[in-house]
Protein backbone atom coordinates (compact mmCIF):
# COMPACT_ATOMS: atom_id res chain seq x y z
CA UNK A 1 0.00 0.00 0.00
CA UNK A 2 1.59 2.97 -0.95
CA UNK A 3 2.26 6.05 1.61
CA UNK A 4 -0.55 8.13 0.53
CA UNK A 5 -3.46 5.85 1.38
CA UNK A 6 -1.96 4.60 4.36
CA UNK A 7 -1.69 8.37 5.29
CA UNK A 8 -5.20 8.65 5.01
CA UNK A 9 -6.69 5.44 6.30
CA UNK A 10 -5.09 6.56 9.31
CA UNK A 11 -6.28 9.97 8.90
CA UNK A 12 -9.57 9.54 8.98
CA UNK A 13 -10.20 6.22 10.60
CA UNK A 14 -13.27 4.11 9.77
CA UNK A 15 -14.58 6.47 7.44
CA UNK A 16 -11.76 6.41 4.54
CA UNK A 17 -11.62 7.05 1.00
CA UNK A 18 -11.79 4.15 -1.79
CA UNK A 19 -9.22 4.39 -4.48
CA UNK A 20 -9.26 5.41 -8.16
CA UNK A 21 -7.16 5.27 -10.82
CA UNK A 22 -6.37 9.05 -12.42
CA UNK A 23 -4.88 9.05 -15.78
CA UNK A 24 -2.66 12.22 -14.37
CA UNK A 25 -0.97 9.79 -12.04
CA UNK A 26 1.24 7.30 -12.40
CA UNK A 27 -0.63 3.57 -11.96
CA UNK A 28 0.71 2.47 -9.11
CA UNK A 29 -0.34 6.74 -7.76
CA UNK A 30 -3.87 5.79 -6.39
CA UNK A 31 -6.37 8.36 -5.70
CA UNK A 32 -9.09 8.82 -3.58
CA UNK A 33 -12.71 8.96 -4.06
CA UNK A 34 -15.17 10.25 -1.45
CA UNK A 35 -16.77 6.89 -0.88
CA UNK A 36 -17.35 5.73 2.31
CA UNK A 37 -15.90 2.08 3.79
CA UNK A 38 -17.49 0.43 6.58
CA UNK A 39 -16.30 0.79 10.09
CA UNK A 40 -14.26 -2.09 10.36
CA UNK A 41 -11.08 -2.48 12.08
CA UNK A 42 -9.16 -3.34 8.60
CA UNK A 43 -5.76 -3.88 9.88
CA UNK A 44 -6.90 -6.73 12.53
CA UNK A 45 -9.38 -8.41 10.31
CA UNK A 46 -9.19 -12.63 10.05
CA UNK A 47 -11.61 -15.24 9.04
CA UNK A 48 -14.36 -14.66 11.14
CA UNK A 49 -17.76 -13.37 10.39
CA UNK A 50 -18.83 -9.66 9.82
CA UNK A 51 -22.18 -8.81 9.73
CA UNK A 52 -22.75 -6.75 6.14
CA UNK A 53 -25.71 -4.81 4.67
CA UNK A 54 -27.41 -6.89 2.29
CA UNK A 55 -27.77 -10.82 1.36
CA UNK A 56 -28.95 -12.52 -1.89
CA UNK A 57 -31.85 -14.68 -2.06
CA UNK A 58 -34.10 -17.15 -4.59
CA UNK A 59 -36.34 -19.64 -4.08
CA UNK A 60 -36.59 -22.78 -6.40
CA UNK A 61 -40.28 -22.78 -8.46
CA UNK A 62 -42.48 -26.08 -8.70
CA UNK A 63 -40.90 -26.26 -12.64
CA UNK A 64 -37.45 -26.91 -12.18
CA UNK A 65 -36.41 -23.15 -12.21
CA UNK A 66 -35.29 -20.64 -9.73
CA UNK A 67 -37.37 -17.32 -9.21
CA UNK A 68 -35.74 -14.06 -9.88
CA UNK A 69 -33.82 -13.26 -6.96
CA UNK A 70 -33.85 -10.29 -4.49
CA UNK A 71 -31.50 -8.47 -2.37
CA UNK A 72 -32.83 -7.67 0.91
CA UNK A 73 -31.40 -6.47 4.49
CA UNK A 74 -28.50 -9.19 5.62
CA UNK A 75 -30.77 -11.43 8.54
CA UNK A 76 -32.28 -14.52 9.78
CA UNK A 77 -33.93 -16.72 7.37
CA UNK A 78 -37.12 -18.68 8.47
CA UNK A 79 -36.81 -22.49 8.48
CA UNK A 80 -39.39 -25.09 8.62
CA UNK A 81 -38.25 -27.64 11.00
CA UNK A 82 -38.84 -30.37 8.91
CA UNK A 83 -36.71 -28.14 6.18
CA UNK A 84 -34.61 -30.87 4.22
CA UNK A 85 -31.17 -29.29 5.16
CA UNK A 86 -32.11 -29.46 8.93
CA UNK A 87 -33.24 -33.01 8.65
CA UNK A 88 -31.20 -34.78 6.22
CA UNK A 89 -28.26 -32.28 5.17
CA UNK A 90 -29.49 -31.09 1.97
CA UNK A 91 -26.90 -28.36 1.83
CA UNK A 92 -24.21 -27.32 -0.35
CA UNK A 93 -22.19 -24.21 -0.17
CA UNK A 94 -19.18 -22.34 -2.36
CA UNK A 95 -16.71 -19.57 -1.19
CA UNK A 96 -15.58 -16.68 -3.70
CA UNK A 97 -14.25 -13.22 -2.97
CA UNK A 98 -14.46 -9.99 -4.26
CA UNK A 99 -11.00 -8.15 -4.19
CA UNK A 100 -10.27 -4.34 -4.55
CA UNK A 101 -7.75 -3.34 -6.64
CA UNK A 102 -5.40 -0.53 -6.12
CA UNK A 103 -6.86 1.87 -8.57
CA UNK A 104 -10.20 1.44 -6.82
CA UNK A 105 -11.97 -0.92 -9.59
CA UNK A 106 -13.61 -4.48 -7.76
CA UNK A 107 -12.89 -7.76 -9.18
CA UNK A 108 -14.13 -11.28 -8.49
CA UNK A 109 -12.41 -14.73 -9.34
CA UNK A 110 -13.58 -16.90 -11.69
CA UNK A 111 -17.44 -17.13 -9.95
CA UNK A 112 -18.51 -19.40 -12.72
CA UNK A 113 -16.23 -22.06 -11.27
CA UNK A 114 -18.16 -22.14 -8.32
CA UNK A 115 -21.43 -21.74 -10.29
CA UNK A 116 -20.20 -24.80 -12.25
CA UNK A 117 -19.41 -26.77 -8.53
CA UNK A 118 -22.52 -26.13 -7.16
CA UNK A 119 -24.14 -27.79 -10.29
CA UNK A 120 -22.57 -30.86 -10.29
CA UNK A 121 -22.52 -31.36 -5.96
CA UNK A 122 -26.89 -30.27 -6.43
CA UNK A 123 -27.09 -32.96 -8.65
CA UNK A 124 -24.64 -35.49 -6.50
CA UNK A 125 -26.86 -34.36 -3.19
CA UNK A 126 -30.56 -34.52 -5.35
CA UNK A 127 -30.98 -31.14 -5.40
CA UNK A 128 -32.39 -28.35 -8.18
CA UNK A 129 -29.59 -25.74 -8.48
CA UNK A 130 -29.82 -22.22 -10.11
CA UNK A 131 -28.06 -21.50 -13.71
CA UNK A 132 -24.42 -20.47 -13.77
CA UNK A 133 -25.69 -17.14 -14.95
CA UNK A 134 -28.09 -16.54 -11.70
CA UNK A 135 -25.10 -17.55 -9.39
CA UNK A 136 -22.56 -15.15 -11.14
CA UNK A 137 -25.42 -12.48 -11.42
CA UNK A 138 -26.53 -13.34 -7.40
CA UNK A 139 -22.47 -13.41 -6.38
CA UNK A 140 -21.77 -9.60 -8.49
CA UNK A 141 -25.12 -8.35 -6.56
CA UNK A 142 -24.26 -9.25 -3.75
CA UNK A 143 -20.78 -7.87 -3.73
CA UNK A 144 -21.78 -4.72 -4.82
CA UNK A 145 -24.21 -4.28 -2.57
CA UNK A 146 -21.81 -4.63 0.05
CA UNK A 147 -19.12 -2.74 -1.56
CA UNK A 148 -18.68 -0.71 1.35
CA UNK A 149 -17.41 -3.72 3.19
CA UNK A 150 -14.62 -5.01 0.39
CA UNK A 151 -11.28 -4.40 2.05
CA UNK A 152 -9.42 -1.75 0.88
CA UNK A 153 -5.85 -2.83 -1.05
CA UNK A 154 -3.86 -5.12 0.59
CA UNK A 155 -5.92 -5.47 3.57
CA UNK A 156 -8.05 -8.60 2.95
CA UNK A 157 -11.13 -9.45 0.72
CA UNK A 158 -14.99 -9.54 0.67
CA UNK A 159 -15.88 -13.51 0.84
CA UNK A 160 -18.99 -14.69 -0.19
CA UNK A 161 -20.89 -17.57 0.30
CA UNK A 162 -23.07 -18.80 -1.30
CA UNK A 163 -25.38 -21.62 -0.35
CA UNK A 164 -27.98 -23.79 -1.73
CA UNK A 165 -30.39 -25.56 0.88
CA UNK A 166 -33.43 -28.23 0.64
CA UNK A 167 -36.32 -25.43 2.54
CA UNK A 168 -39.26 -27.66 1.57
CA UNK A 169 -40.36 -29.89 4.65
CA UNK A 170 -40.01 -33.51 4.16
CA UNK A 171 -40.39 -36.23 6.44
CA UNK A 172 -39.35 -39.53 4.76
CA UNK A 173 -35.94 -39.63 3.78
CA UNK A 174 -36.74 -38.04 -0.01
CA UNK A 175 -35.11 -35.03 -1.35
CA UNK A 176 -36.78 -31.42 -0.46
CA UNK A 177 -39.70 -30.21 -2.37
CA UNK A 178 -38.49 -26.45 -2.33
CA UNK A 179 -34.96 -25.56 -2.69
CA UNK A 180 -33.21 -21.83 -1.36
CA UNK A 181 -30.46 -20.07 -2.88
CA UNK A 182 -28.69 -17.68 -0.67
CA UNK A 183 -25.56 -15.53 -1.00
CA UNK A 184 -24.18 -13.45 1.80
CA UNK A 185 -20.89 -11.92 2.55
CA UNK A 186 -18.28 -10.76 4.89
CA UNK A 187 -15.00 -8.89 5.10
CA UNK A 188 -11.97 -11.09 5.73
CA UNK A 189 -8.40 -11.46 6.71
CA UNK A 190 -6.53 -14.26 6.80
CA UNK A 191 -8.11 -17.86 7.12
CA UNK A 192 -5.75 -18.69 9.58
CA UNK A 193 -5.08 -17.46 13.28
CA UNK A 194 -1.21 -17.08 13.12
CA UNK A 195 -1.81 -14.95 9.50
CA UNK A 196 1.02 -15.57 6.83
CA UNK A 197 3.01 -17.76 9.28
CA UNK A 198 3.33 -21.46 8.13
CA UNK A 199 1.56 -24.17 8.91
CA UNK A 200 1.86 -26.77 11.14
CA UNK A 201 -0.45 -29.94 9.91
CA UNK A 202 -1.57 -32.77 11.64
CA UNK A 203 -2.19 -36.25 9.83
CA UNK A 204 -5.23 -37.87 11.55
CA UNK A 205 -5.08 -41.66 11.03
CA UNK A 206 -8.16 -42.40 13.24
CA UNK A 207 -10.53 -39.98 11.01
CA UNK A 208 -11.23 -39.63 7.52
CA UNK A 209 -12.63 -36.86 5.73
CA UNK A 210 -14.86 -38.70 3.29
CA UNK A 211 -14.71 -42.42 1.75
CA UNK A 212 -14.94 -43.85 -1.73
CA UNK A 213 -18.87 -43.26 -3.42
CA UNK A 214 -19.61 -40.63 -0.48
CA UNK A 215 -19.63 -37.01 -1.60
CA UNK A 216 -15.94 -35.80 -0.71
CA UNK A 217 -15.97 -34.80 -3.90
CA UNK A 218 -18.96 -32.15 -4.42
CA UNK A 219 -18.99 -29.09 -1.39
CA UNK A 220 -21.88 -30.59 0.48
CA UNK A 221 -22.01 -29.17 4.49
CA UNK A 222 -21.97 -33.05 5.30
CA UNK A 223 -18.13 -32.98 4.74
CA UNK A 224 -17.58 -30.41 6.76
CA UNK A 225 -19.23 -31.36 10.71
CA UNK A 226 -17.42 -34.32 10.50
CA UNK A 227 -13.82 -32.60 10.75
CA UNK A 228 -14.63 -30.73 13.41
CA UNK A 229 -13.89 -33.10 16.21
CA UNK A 230 -10.30 -34.00 14.46
CA UNK A 231 -9.65 -29.78 14.21
CA UNK A 232 -10.29 -29.43 17.55
CA UNK A 233 -8.35 -32.07 18.75
CA UNK A 234 -5.22 -31.05 16.60
CA UNK A 235 -5.85 -27.28 17.53
CA UNK A 236 -5.28 -27.97 21.14
CA UNK A 237 -2.18 -29.31 20.36
CA UNK A 238 -0.96 -26.38 18.90
CA UNK A 239 -1.71 -27.65 15.29
CA UNK A 240 -2.88 -25.13 12.24
CA UNK A 241 -4.87 -28.04 10.49
CA UNK A 242 -5.47 -31.64 10.00
CA UNK A 243 -4.62 -33.74 7.28
CA UNK A 244 -6.99 -37.01 5.96
CA UNK A 245 -5.62 -40.06 4.62
CA UNK A 246 -7.71 -42.24 2.43
CA UNK A 247 -10.07 -44.42 4.14
CA UNK A 248 -9.01 -48.04 2.63
CA UNK A 249 -5.54 -47.92 3.11
CA UNK A 250 -4.37 -45.22 5.20
CA UNK A 251 -1.70 -44.46 2.88
CA UNK A 252 -2.46 -41.98 0.46
CA UNK A 253 -3.14 -38.11 1.44
CA UNK A 254 -6.35 -36.80 0.75
CA UNK A 255 -7.18 -32.91 1.67
CA UNK A 256 -6.38 -30.62 4.53
CA UNK A 257 -9.75 -29.96 6.50
CA UNK A 258 -10.04 -26.30 4.44
CA UNK A 259 -7.60 -26.43 1.67
CA UNK A 260 -6.20 -28.93 -0.98
CA UNK A 261 -2.17 -29.89 -0.33
CA UNK A 262 0.40 -29.86 -2.87
CA UNK A 263 4.24 -30.84 -2.01
CA UNK A 264 7.28 -30.23 -3.96
CA UNK A 265 10.32 -31.78 -5.01
CA UNK A 266 12.89 -30.19 -7.56
CA UNK A 267 10.86 -28.90 -10.15
CA UNK A 268 7.75 -31.42 -9.80
CA UNK A 269 4.99 -30.36 -7.81
CA UNK A 270 2.10 -33.33 -6.91
CA UNK A 271 -1.10 -33.16 -5.33
CA UNK A 272 -3.27 -35.87 -5.08
CA UNK A 273 -5.77 -36.49 -8.14
CA UNK A 274 -9.54 -35.82 -7.84
CA UNK A 275 -10.86 -39.24 -7.51
CA UNK A 276 -14.27 -38.39 -5.52
CA UNK A 277 -12.90 -37.91 -2.22
CA UNK A 278 -11.03 -34.71 -2.56
CA UNK A 279 -12.51 -31.26 -3.41
CA UNK A 280 -12.07 -29.89 -6.77
CA UNK A 281 -10.72 -26.61 -5.37
CA UNK A 282 -11.36 -23.78 -7.23
CA UNK A 283 -7.90 -22.32 -6.42
CA UNK A 284 -6.41 -25.64 -6.33
CA UNK A 285 -6.70 -25.81 -10.30
CA UNK A 286 -6.22 -22.08 -10.75
CA UNK A 287 -2.40 -22.57 -9.15
CA UNK A 288 -2.01 -25.81 -11.26
CA UNK A 289 -2.11 -23.91 -14.74
CA UNK A 290 -0.12 -21.05 -12.83
CA UNK A 291 2.89 -23.45 -12.17
CA UNK A 292 2.38 -24.91 -15.15
CA UNK A 293 3.28 -21.50 -17.00
CA UNK A 294 5.78 -20.68 -14.84
CA UNK A 295 7.41 -24.39 -16.04
CA UNK A 296 6.86 -26.18 -13.25
CA UNK A 297 6.23 -29.73 -14.11
CA UNK A 298 2.41 -30.72 -12.29
CA UNK A 299 1.15 -33.95 -11.21
CA UNK A 300 -2.27 -34.85 -10.21
CA UNK A 301 -1.47 -38.33 -8.73
CA UNK A 302 -2.19 -40.91 -5.57
CA UNK A 303 0.68 -39.54 -3.08
CA UNK A 304 1.45 -41.60 -0.15
CA UNK A 305 2.08 -40.13 3.28
CA UNK A 306 5.89 -40.87 2.74
CA UNK A 307 6.34 -38.95 -0.18
CA UNK A 308 4.52 -35.72 1.96
CA UNK A 309 7.11 -36.89 4.96
CA UNK A 310 10.20 -36.40 2.10
CA UNK A 311 8.93 -33.54 0.28
CA UNK A 312 10.93 -30.36 -0.05
CA UNK A 313 8.57 -27.98 0.35
CA UNK A 314 4.44 -28.00 1.27
CA UNK A 315 1.74 -25.88 1.03
CA UNK A 316 -2.08 -25.55 0.92
CA UNK A 317 -4.44 -23.69 -1.58
CA UNK A 318 -8.13 -22.69 -1.03
CA UNK A 319 -10.62 -19.66 -1.28
CA UNK A 320 -10.16 -18.89 1.87
CA UNK A 321 -6.80 -20.13 2.71
CA UNK A 322 -5.44 -18.74 -0.77
CA UNK A 323 -2.30 -20.52 -0.63
CA UNK A 324 -0.40 -21.24 2.40
CA UNK A 325 2.80 -22.91 3.24
CA UNK A 326 3.32 -25.28 5.11
CA UNK A 327 6.48 -25.51 7.93
CA UNK A 328 5.97 -28.92 9.20
CA UNK A 329 3.62 -32.18 9.17
CA UNK A 330 3.45 -34.41 12.37
CA UNK A 331 2.47 -38.21 11.60
CA UNK A 332 2.61 -41.33 14.09
CA UNK A 333 4.30 -38.86 16.37
CA UNK A 334 7.00 -38.21 13.84
CA UNK A 335 7.76 -34.21 13.08
CA UNK A 336 9.09 -32.93 9.28
CA UNK A 337 10.16 -29.50 8.43
CA UNK A 338 9.94 -27.74 5.32
CA UNK A 339 11.63 -24.89 3.13
CA UNK A 340 9.96 -21.71 4.23
CA UNK A 341 10.56 -18.46 3.58
CA UNK A 342 12.20 -16.03 0.72
CA UNK A 343 11.88 -17.89 -2.82
CA UNK A 344 10.15 -21.15 -2.12
CA UNK A 345 7.64 -21.95 -4.50
CA UNK A 346 4.35 -21.56 -2.65
CA UNK A 347 5.36 -17.63 -2.64
CA UNK A 348 5.65 -17.29 -5.85
CA UNK A 349 2.27 -19.18 -6.92
CA UNK A 350 1.34 -16.96 -3.62
CA UNK A 351 2.22 -13.54 -5.42
CA UNK A 352 1.30 -14.31 -9.13
CA UNK A 353 -2.52 -15.84 -7.93
CA UNK A 354 -3.01 -12.43 -5.77
CA UNK A 355 -1.75 -10.49 -8.06
CA UNK A 356 -4.23 -11.53 -10.66
CA UNK A 357 -6.81 -11.68 -8.47
CA UNK A 358 -5.82 -7.84 -7.43
CA UNK A 359 -5.65 -6.42 -10.76
CA UNK A 360 -1.81 -6.30 -10.48
CA UNK A 361 -0.51 -8.99 -12.98
CA UNK A 362 -2.18 -9.50 -16.14
CA UNK A 363 -4.86 -11.75 -16.23
CA UNK A 364 -3.71 -14.30 -19.33
CA UNK A 365 -6.44 -16.76 -18.13
CA UNK A 366 -9.57 -14.90 -18.40
CA UNK A 367 -10.02 -15.26 -15.12
CA UNK A 368 -10.67 -12.11 -12.78
CA UNK A 369 -14.12 -10.31 -13.81
CA UNK A 370 -14.22 -7.27 -12.95
CA UNK A 371 -17.92 -5.76 -11.53
CA UNK A 372 -18.22 -2.03 -11.96
C1 LIG B 1 -13.24 -21.92 1.22
O1 LIG B 1 -12.02 -21.95 1.09
O2 LIG B 1 -13.92 -21.06 0.64
C2 LIG B 1 -13.95 -22.90 2.01
O3 LIG B 1 -15.09 -23.10 1.76
C3 LIG B 1 -13.30 -23.56 3.16
C4 LIG B 1 -14.04 -23.32 4.42
C5 LIG B 1 -13.65 -24.35 5.42
C6 LIG B 1 -13.82 -21.94 4.95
Amino acid sequence: MSNMIRASLSKVGSRCFTVQAASALRAAEPVFRDEEYADVDWNNLGFGLTRTDYMYMARSTKNNDFEQGQLSDYGNVELSPAAGVLNYGQGLFEGTKAFRGDDGRVFLFRPDQNGIRMQIGAERMCMQSPSVQQFVDAVKQTALANRRWIPPPGKGSLYIRPLLIGTGPILGLSPAPEYTFLVYASPVGNYFKNGMAPLNLYVDNEFHRTTRGGAGGVKSITNYAPVLKAISRAKEQGFSDVVYLDSVHKKYIEEASSCNIFLVKGNVISTPATIGTILEGITRKSIIDIARHLGYEVEERSVTIDELMEAEEVFTTGTAVTVASVGSVTYNGQRVEYKIGDGIVSQKLYKTLVGIQVGKIEDKYNWVVEIE
